[in-house]
């Protein structure tokens, strides 16, 4: 008897989207050591509690599959690509993956429904909401960078920066405290 409640097109996106977010975690977790090699350890403490929210994405990813009788596939994780240049560099880039996230969430949502899997639908709605939470904290940061200079930002308003990143509150959950009803 079938058990797996997910199409072979489904389960292959909602695997490959749990590897993209252990990939969005290893990007934040370079850009953090990054961060933290150059001194500016508040922006680190940030970029590695945003890494552990990606982590909770992944395995939210992997649960549910488990939940609708699928079969998670764990792969390698590809390489975060180059360190930032800059602060600036780095605030960019972490915007674009997470337009790039954004895009490859839509690409699922699609997908559900074109195959009318209204459960993958209706899972998916949490993480459209999440990137629009997350596109507006990236941009929340590029605002922040443009504010201390922008490209050409001067140490004492990077200090600023790194002192006010440094006290955001810690809204991320361990990986162990997440369930696919409570991310
Ligand atoms: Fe899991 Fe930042 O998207």
């Amino acid at each position: 008897m079938e058990t797996n409640r997910l199409s072979p097109t489904i389960q292959a996106a909602l695997n490959a989207q749990m590897t993209n977010e252990a990939h969005n975690a290893q990007i934040y977790l370079a850009y953090a050591s990054w961060a933290s090699e150059k001194g500016y350890d508040g922006i680190a403490n940030f970029l590695f509690r945003h890494a552990n929210e990606e982590r909770n994405h992944m395995q939210k990813f992997l649960e549910y599959i488990l939940k609708r009788g699928g079969k998670v596939t764990i792969t390698a994780i590809p390489a975060p690509g180059p360190d930032p240049v800059s602060m600036n560099d780095c605030f960019e880039k972490v915007f674009a993956s997470e337009v790039e996230n954004t895009t490859k969430i839509y690409d699922i949502v699609n997908t559900s429904m074109a195959e009318k899997d209204w459960a993958t639908f209706n899972f998916m709605q949490w993480f459209v909401k999440e990137q629009t939470e997350e596109e507006t904290l990236a941009l929340d940061l590029l605002d922040k960078i443009k504010v201390a200079g922008g490209a050409n930002a001067k140490d004492d308003a990077l200090f600023v920066l790194n002192t006010e990143l440094g006290k955001t509150p810690d809204d991320a959950t361990l990986a162990q405290d997440v369930t696919v009803e409570k991310p």
